[in-house]
């Protein structure tokens, strides 16, 4: 039997990897931390919650989480918890900071006073900065971190210092770096779950004017499935690129969710480009296919498909959430 505590659970991917981890790993024991931010839905695991541990709490709090690491006996710590949001770092940086770097690092500190047997770092493909619309290429495990935002940039901060604590004191870490995830449970501030919330309501997309800006696009669950390949088989100390190869434009996501809605292009609307907004990210993951054989099995179409389903269902969900988010697509706007 293994311990997991997770950070960040109440969150998107976080409370979706506990369920996955749940029904994949009945044995495992999962300690679920999250600080609750406006981001934090407890409810997001409300169907899994008597199967868990939850605990109220913040990364950034090195002693209380040694407590838990000696108390629940935890074998290996997932960190999700970050502040995501692009928009919202633009206007509140130090909040990104403050937990995507020194809180990583104070969980790095406990877990290297207490010893664990792996740290999973968690992050993105935004740490690599932006790519040109035409270029030919991918980033690989190798690519040098350039960040031009302030959340891309505290990103590669904490992978910085997983390395460092992994190279200095010899923790068994491991990072994943993924290209943007979708599914169910996705806060509405983000652009899938933005725009199928806001047709379903009858108002317009926001779509900023680079309307040809590209994303690459990764189910949750397969995003899930490819931590889980790292978990059990990666090799300590190494990075593994999760992406799909599948890239979208934000205009062809908009086509989409209205084309599955049966709504006109008219909801369509165009805001300007949030500063330093980036052009185009996109991964080789070709050293998780090889090396671990991972590959993702959910199709672009099939997934949006039961994304967009999912949301229209649970609007019990969503609904509570609409107004929450600290920021809105046109706050740089004065
Ligand atoms: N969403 C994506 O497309 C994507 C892609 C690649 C990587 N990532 C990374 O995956 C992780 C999860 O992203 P997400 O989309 O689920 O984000 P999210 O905003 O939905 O969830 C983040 C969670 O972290 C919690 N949190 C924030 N500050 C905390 C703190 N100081 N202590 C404890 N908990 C805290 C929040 O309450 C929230 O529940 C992040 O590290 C993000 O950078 C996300």
């Amino acid at each position: 039997m293994t311990t997991l505590l997770v950070t960040g659970a109440a969150g998107f991917i976080g409370s979706n990897f506990v369920r996955y981890w749940l029904g994949t790993h009945p044995g495992d024991r999962v300690v679920a931390l999250d600080a609750l931010t406006y981001a934090g839905c407890r409810e997001n695991l409300a169907d899994i919650e008597a199967g868990i541990t939850f605990v109220h709490g913040d990364i950034r709090d090195r002693d209380r989480i040694e407590s838990l690491l000696r108390e629940h006996r935890v074998d290996v710590v997932v960190n999700f918890a970050a502040e995501s949001h692009n928009s919202l770092a633009i206007i509140r940086p130090g909040d990104f900071f403050s937990t995507n770097v020194m809180g990583t690092q104070a969980l790095l500190e406990a877990a290297r006073t207490v010893g664990v047997a792996r740290f999973h770092q968690i992050s993105t493909c935004e740490v690599y900065g932006d790519m040109d619309l035409d270029d030919p290429g991918a980033f690989t495990e190798d690519s040098p971190y350039l960040p031009r935002t302030p959340y891309n940039a505290a990103k590669a901060g904490s992978d910085h210092a997983v390395r460092a604590y992994g190279y200095t004191y010899g923790l068994p870490i491991t990072i994943t770096n993924c290209s943007n995830n979708y599914g169910p449970f996705q806060f509405p501030e983000k652009v899938i779950p933005l725009f199928v919330t806001r047709a379903l309501q009858g108002e317009s997309l926001p779509l900023y004017a680079s309307t040809k800006n590209r994303r690459e696009w990764l189910h949750v669950i397969d995003h899930c499935r490819a931590i889980e390949a790292v978990l059990e088989r990666g090799t300590v100390g190494e990075t593994y690129h999760v992406g799909s190869g599948i890239e979208a434009d934000i205009e062809t996501i908009a086509d989409m969710i209205l084309g599955e809605l049966g709504l006109p292009a008219s909801l369509k609307t165009i805001v300007p480009d949030r500063p330093s907004h980036d052009r185009r990210y996109l991964l080789d993951s070709s050293k998780l296919r090889t090396a671990l054989g991972w590959e993702p099995r959910i199709s672009f179409a099939d997934g949006m498909k039961a994304t967009i389903g999912w949301y229209r269902d649970n609007e019990s969900w969503w609904r509570p959430l609409i107004g929450r988010s600290p920021v809105t697509e046109t706050a740089w706007q004065s």
